[in-house]
């Protein structure tokens, strides 16, 4: 346990002094999600929270963004906590601006959590292309290739290139800025696990087909390429953080890079995720290590995986309790169309960690 403090202490100082350090901070633009008001003026670039300098400038020059990244950063947080719902880690460290040190550290956790802000910022980005949001940018390009007899490229593609550009330029502006001493190995980490993210992001894109022709038959199909829901990536990103790889920082050559740092000398791949930080287990709270502990989580009796008591509750035991759940029941179709049903009540019994 006692190595996990090791570089602990740099961002420790640094949030207690409010000082705060870009590369412990760099990913603060998710406090944005909190914006209650339209952004509409540049005068409101200057009071959003968390922005480094060089986001607020983008904001003044691209202010019809800034309301998509609002979006993007209230994206994140849901998706995060539903994606890890079922985990002793839960995301809720996500909670702007009280980041935890989880997400400070270079552990496994800010690994995920950079990699879906980068896949979820473009993303939202191209969907607004496509819904129309944006007044800068419109469909993605109409692909070359020859598509199957019966099928033709129509409809509005998503734009995942200016989503790239745009959402790459916003969200690793904290780590892009200059600096004397060069790189930090967190803003090197960061800027990876950016950019699986968003390599997750374009593995998303796929082709999408909507039916026409007489009655649904189907004759003609319509294609065009659209990306997943959001969810999908992060169940994907959800994988490369359960299979994420430590590394460290090494010099090679004039430059220093991360490398990996139990396992054969190989160079860090590009669809893995890594970090340089142990997390702790996160079973007992512990604020220093930004862990919220599991007391009064809710388990899963009968689950085999991470949500079942055993693993959530660490061994501690856990307590019952009931709940009342209200359902649709004695459901009748009505000539002509239309359901009735009634509530009924039943009680479940639930579990929560000890
Ligand atoms: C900006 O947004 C506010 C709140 O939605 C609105 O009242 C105001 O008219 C808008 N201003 C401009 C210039 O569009
Ligand atoms: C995550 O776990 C904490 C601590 O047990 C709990 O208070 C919180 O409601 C959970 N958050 C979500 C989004 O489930
Ligand atoms: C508990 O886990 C089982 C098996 O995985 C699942 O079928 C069930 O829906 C879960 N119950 C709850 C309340 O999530």
């Amino acid at each position: 346990m006692k190595s996990e403090f090791v570089s602990f202490p740099l961002c420790a100082v640094t949030l207690l002094t409010l000082a705060l350090s870009q590369h412990c901070a760099a990913i603060r633009w998710l406090a944005i999600s909190q914006t209650a008001e339209h952004i509409n003026k540049t005068q409101q670039c200057k009071t959003l929270p968390g922005l480094v300098s060089s986001q607020a400038q983008l904001c003044r020059t691209n202010l019809e963004l800034m309301q998509i990244i609002v979006q993007a950063a209230r994206e994140v947080k849901k998706t995060c906590q539903k994606t890890f719902a079922d985990m002793r880690w839960n995301c809720s460290s996500i909670d702007a601006p009280k980041y935890l040190p989880d997400l400070e550290r270079g552990t496994r956790e800010s690994a995920f959590v950079y990699a879906l802000s980068a896949a979820a910022i473009s993303h939202t980005i191209a969907r607004a292309c496509t819904s129309g949001d944006l007044k800068l940018c419109t469909c993605g390009p109409i692909p070359g290739d020859a598509l199957e007899p019966g099928h033709r490229w129509g409809g509005c593609a998503d734009n995942l290139h200016y989503g790239l550009v745009m959402g790459s330029k916003f969200s690793d502006a904290p780590m892009k800025m200059k600096k004397k001493t060069g790189l930090h190995p967190n803003k090197l980490m960061h800027l990876h696990n950016s950019e699986v993210g968003r390599q997750a992001l374009k593995d998303a894109l796929v082709m999408k087909c909507k039916c026409h022709g007489v009655s649904g038959s189907c004759s003609i199909r319509t294609c065009w390429r659209g990306l997943q829901d959001l969810k999908e990536i992060a169940q994907d990103l959800k994988t490369k953080y359960l299979s994420a790889t430590r590394v460290k920082h090494q010099p090679t050559g004039t430059r220093k890079q991360l490398v990996p740092k139990d396992i054969d000398v190989r160079p860090v791949r590009e669809n893995e995720l890594v970090y340089l930080q142990s997390s702790p287990d996160f079973c007992a709270k512990n604020d220093k290590m930004g862990s919220i502990g599991t007391q009064d989580r809710q388990c899963n009796k009968t689950s085999s995986g991470s949500d079942s008591c055993d693993l959530m509750c660490c061994g501690r035991g856990y307590n019952p309790y009931t709940e009342k759940v209200v359902e649709r029941c004695h459901c009748k179709y009505h000539w002509c169309c239309y359901v009735t049903c009634k509530k009924c009540e039943r009680t479940v019994e639930r579990y929560v960690c000890k």
